[in-house]
């Protein structure tokens, strides 16, 4: 397994460049299910999480071809035949995304066998909310052996009232009803950026879909969708993951090519602790103002601080003066990432879904685990300021979301290097 070895102290100077978001990425690769023509994606970041997918993809019968050339990440995807409607569990135990096809396969074959997906160990997770709204559109679910069997004829269109935000729930019934008999209306939606993105994609392939983006969504079913060309969102959350890089190491850091608007918590949050701030069409700039100041957080659904920042921000944390809260709102047992931050100095303490942390305390070196995709992003920005050199064990972990994380910090004067094998041969 891979490690990271990384020597703290340098800040980080430069530009560094955001690939195309792996969250827009995953619905819209499972969107090409619905048609039998040619979608084309652009912008597709190269990481582990989409390899994974274009395995699933593959494994049902459909033709994927991922090309990474200089100009861009493109991926092919034609599902002309669907000869093998299962996404199996050797597949899709690492990845929970893959719950992201059920609603797609069931609108265009009539039938899907989806392993109940693993992912990311935040919390419990349950997708009961995808099964109970293609329910309530008109499939059967039944369960057997690891394994969702949905059946339906046709899906008819429905209303359908969230009882919690869900992004992949809203995007895997979005999905489903742009083929369902008749209108759905879908309320409590979620409003994140790659809902969004996905609706775009639909929408150039034919579908009639008004709202995405708010929590109110309407679909008029249409009897076939048709092939499309769609270039993918920036990554938000690496975006921000190198923001808060900038901003630990007391760096002058360009973040590029990313979409400032999908930013606005995080920025303003990071403008509260002192760092310098200059916002441009699609790029970031972040530069120290001097020592850190403390400010609290608390995840929210879009447009509120993202979970999948709240690990990334903590790091940050334990380099500001004072004492800040981090309350995560989104998922139970988020904060695994925080034993290892302790063994590396820092003063968090853990109050049900609050973490208290003191700071600044200064951050020594450790050979740490890496737990889950963004833990593993905050133990590497904590040990870009630590004293000495870290070693991250488990990388794998961050690999499923960052493209070319090492060199793209490397490119602004991180000291980060991996050991063990390559990527892709674990
Ligand atoms: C997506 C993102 C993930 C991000 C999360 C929250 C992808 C591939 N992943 O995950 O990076 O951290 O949004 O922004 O886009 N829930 C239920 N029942 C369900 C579905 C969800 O109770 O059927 C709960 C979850 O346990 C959680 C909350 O709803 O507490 C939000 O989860 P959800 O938005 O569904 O997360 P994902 O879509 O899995």
């Amino acid at each position: 397994m891979d490690k990271f070895v990384v020597r703290g102290g340098n800040p980080l100077l430069g530009t560094i460049k955001v690939s195309g978001a792996k969250n827009s990425a995953l619905p819209c690769m499972a969107a090409a299910i619905l048609t039998e023509e040619e979608v084309i994606l652009e912008n597709i970041p190269q990481v582990h999480d989409i390899e994974t997918e274009r395995r699933l993809l593959t494994s049902m019968g459909a033709e994927v071809e991922l090309g990474y050339g200089r100009a861009q990440h493109r991926t092919h995807i034609k599902c002309a035949i669907l000869s093998d409607p299962v996404a199996k569990y050797e597949i899709v135990k690492t990845m929970r995304a893959s719950s992201l096809v059920l609603g797609p396969l069931i609108a265009r074959t009539g039938i899907a066998r989806v392993a109940m997906p693993g992912g990311c160990a935040i919390g419990g997770r349950p997708i009961d909310l995808h099964i109970s709204g293609l329910e309530a559109m008109g499939a059967t679910i039944t369960q057997d052996h690891g394994y969702l069997e949905a059946r339906a004829d046709r899906l008819k269109g429905a209303h359908i009232v969230f009882d919690k935000i869900t992004v992949t729930g809203t995007e895997d019934l979005l999905m489903a009803a742009t083929l369902a008999e008749g209108e759905s209306l879908f309320e409590n939606c979620a409003r994140e950026p790659e809902v969004t993105d996905l609706a775009a994609l639909l929408v150039a392939m034919g579908a009639k879909i008004e709202g995405a983006g708010t929590a109110t969504i309407r679909v008029q079913g249409v009897a076939k969708l048709h092939g499309a060309r769609h270039r993918i969102n920036p990554d938000r959350i690496e975006a921000g993951t190198f923001l808060v890089a900038g901003a630990i190491t007391g760096g002058d850091l360009n973040v590029d090519c990313c979409e400032p608007k999908h930013l606005g918590a995080l920025i303003s949050k990071l403008e509260q602790c002192g760092v310098k701030i200059d916002v441009g069409a699609d790029y970031v700039r972040v530069r120290s103002g001097g020592e850190l100041k403390a400010a609290d957080i608390t995840t929210e659904e879009y447009p509120g601080f993202p979970t999948d920042m709240q690990a990334q921000y903590m790091a940050l944390a334990t380099q500001a003066e004072g004492t800040s809260s981090v309350t995560e709102n989104i998922f139970e047992n988020r904060f695994m990432h925080v034993q290892e931050l302790i063994r590396m100095g820092a003063n968090i303490t853990i109050s049900g879904r609050t973490a208290t942390i003191r700071g600044k305390t200064p951050l020594q070196s450790a050979a740490v685990m890496c737990s889950d995709l963004r833990a593993s992003a905050s133990l590497v920005l904590a040990a870009l300021v630590a004293d000495g050199e870290t070693i991250l064990d488990r990388v794998y972990h961050l690999d499923r979301g960052y493209e070319h994380f090492e060199e793209k910090l490397r490119g602004v004067g991180a000291q980060i290097r991996r050991m063990g094998d390559v990527f892709g041969k674990k």
